[in-house]
């Protein structure tokens, strides 16, 4: 007898339906899977025999083919186990098959029949909801999060006898009701809070604009004086994730297997902090089957390059096209995906290769030459994408043995979401999200200058040997900076102040 149980694959962060045609007839007791499988879903044949029988099932001692659709779709991973079951039991009628039509399945299979969760069950989810599907049937571990997309009938298993009993009789089960929205709006913040920063005002106040302008943003400064530290608080003072935000975010994670092991709802803005020795590929996304990489993870919230010279030249170059397009795409023979990469890059450098130039206890060792050979590897397209050059000096003693004073985060936070209300005005317009999306159009129209601004601005060019990209990062951050006050024309000190955040073309 021939049945088709529904299941689906992953493409990037979205999926594809995909059909499991379960075909039993006469001859030599064998199973065949076709249909592009990997291995693993080949290996599927012996979990699911050997799950079966543990289970109590009779498994058909005939020639058993299963087919995978599309079959020009590869199919991978071990989420087939349990559609591959089902069919199974439905071709030998074992079940009934009347509720196979409408369900997506996906799930392990342990060899004792119990049900582990699988990778990418949000995408899935919201897949089924798309294509018009009553429900879905997951492993236990994977229903909360299959429950986020509302509308969708989410039935949850520990053990594929319970599958078998559903479908025999659905009328003794519930789907699982879960308010995400609540989740979201309970969930208390769980990162790191600027309160416990001691001193480093202009530091504080540089994460301050970059939350608000959506501004990239490099620290430089000695050994221990906070920088890292620092960059850890800046999610905590962005503002908080929306649902739909969230809901992306969530399957970004779900997709690369990082969700909790009771996958629910990501809260938080993700703060991704890959190691110097990270590669390419794990930096942007890669594989046969490809897979978000660090700057998808961080998407809607901070990557974070801790030790940014000490990076590969060549790593730090595969940044500049999703910096600038807020996506990355990955192309493999058989399938091209994008992930989406919209996220703040917060950068940390010491200033020479000791560490110490421009310290004011510790001389810095540094020939000029080794300096400059220290900056030509940071140099150029990287840095054009960074708009806030921030020194972070030591700490004073009094500073240091002093109770911290500053601000907490929630403070801050409100601030930064004022300022972004006032930027969205004006920037809904054009579809832009924040200041630091603007182009050189915008800024002529959005940051004019009287006379004296001007020539402040003029004189800063020529001291510091400004390139117009660095003229445009200064405008555009003095936009940031009036939008904290509220203002709307741009004035002297709103420049002013966004000129002190050029340090390294300073110390050049
Ligand atoms: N401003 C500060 N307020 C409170 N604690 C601080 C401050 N600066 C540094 N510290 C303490 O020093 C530790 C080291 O700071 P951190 O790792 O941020 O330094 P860093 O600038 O990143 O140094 P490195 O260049 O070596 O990476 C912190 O974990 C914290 O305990
Ligand atoms: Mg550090």
């Amino acid at each position: 007898m021939l049945a088709r149980v529904w299941s689906a694959s992953l493409v990037g962060i979205d999926a594809m339906k995909v059909g499991v045609e379960v075909d039993i007839a006469g001859g030599l007791p064998a199973i065949v899977v076709v249909g592009l499988p990997d291995t693993a879903v080949q290996e599927s044949k012996e979990r699911v025999k050997a799950a079966l029988k543990n289970a109590g099932y009779a498994f058909p001692m005939r020639r058993v083919v299963i087919n995978l659709t599309p079959a020009d779709l590869r199919k991978e991973g071990p989420s087939f186990d349990l559609p591959i079951s089902m069919g199974i039991l439905a071709a030998s009628e074992q079940v009934n098959v009347q509720l196979l039509e409408q369900f997506i399945l996906l799930g392990e299979v342990s060899l004792d029949g119990s049900l582990r969760a699988v990778a990418g069950v949000l995408a899935i989810a919201a897949t089924a909801k798309q294509l018009g599907m009553r429900g879905i049937i997951v492993p236990t571990d994977n229903a909360c999060e299959a429950a986020l997309v509302q509308g969708l009938d989410v039935y949850g298993f520990q053990h594929l006898s319970e599958v078998a009993d559903f479908l025999n009789h659905p009328d003794r089960y519930q789907p699982l009701q879960v308010d995400a929205t609540q989740e979201l709006a309970r969930s208390p913040f769980t990162g790191l809070d600027l309160k416990d920063v001691k001193g480093q005002a202009q530091a504080r106040r540089a994460l301050e604009i970059a939350a608000a302008g959506g501004h990239n943003l490099v620290f430089v400064g000695p050994p221990g004086s906070g920088k890292t530290m620092l960059a850890r608080r800046l999610p905590g003072i962005l503002p908080p994730l929306s649902f739909e935000e969230a809901l992306e975010v969530t399957q970004i994670h779900s997709v690369a297997g990082l969700l909790k092991e009771r996958g629910s709802l990501v809260c938080d803005r993700p703060f991704r902090s890959p190691h110097h020795s990270a590669s390419g590929p794990s930096l942007v996304g890669g594989g046969s089957f490809p897979r978000p990489g660090e700057i998808s993870l961080a998407h809607r919230g901070v990557l974070f390059l801790d030790e940014l010279t000490e990076f590969k030249r060549d790593v730090l170059e595969f940044l500049r096209q999703p910096l600038e397009d807020g996506c990355v795409t990955i192309s493999r023979t058989r399938q091209s995906v994008a992930f989406p990469a919209q996220f703040t890059l917060v950068a940390s450098t010491n200033p020479c290769p000791c560490g110490y130039f421009g310290d004011t206890v510790q001389a810095c060792t540094c020939s000029p030459r080794g300096r400059e050979q220290y900056w030509a590897k940071l140099s150029g397209p990287l840095m054009d994408r960074i708009d806030l050059q921030v020194a972070v000096n030591r700490l004073k003693p009094e500073e240091m043995i002093q109770q911290p004073k500053g601000e907490d985060s929630q403070t801050v936070r409100q601030r930064v979401q004022q300022a972004r209300a006032v930027s969205q005005k004006r920037l809904q317009s054009e579809g832009l999200r924040c200041n630091a999306e603007m182009q050189s159009r915008h800024l002529r129209q959005w940051c004019q200058m009287d006379e004296a601004t001007q020539a402040l601005l003029e004189g800063a060019i020529r001291k510091l040997g400004l390139s117009a990209r660095a003229t445009d990062r200064i405008l555009k951050v003095a936009r940031t900076i009036a939008d904290l006050t509220g203002e709307d024309s741009l004035q002297t000190v709103h420049v002013a102040e966004a000129i002190q955040y050029r340090t390294i073309d300073r110390m050049q």
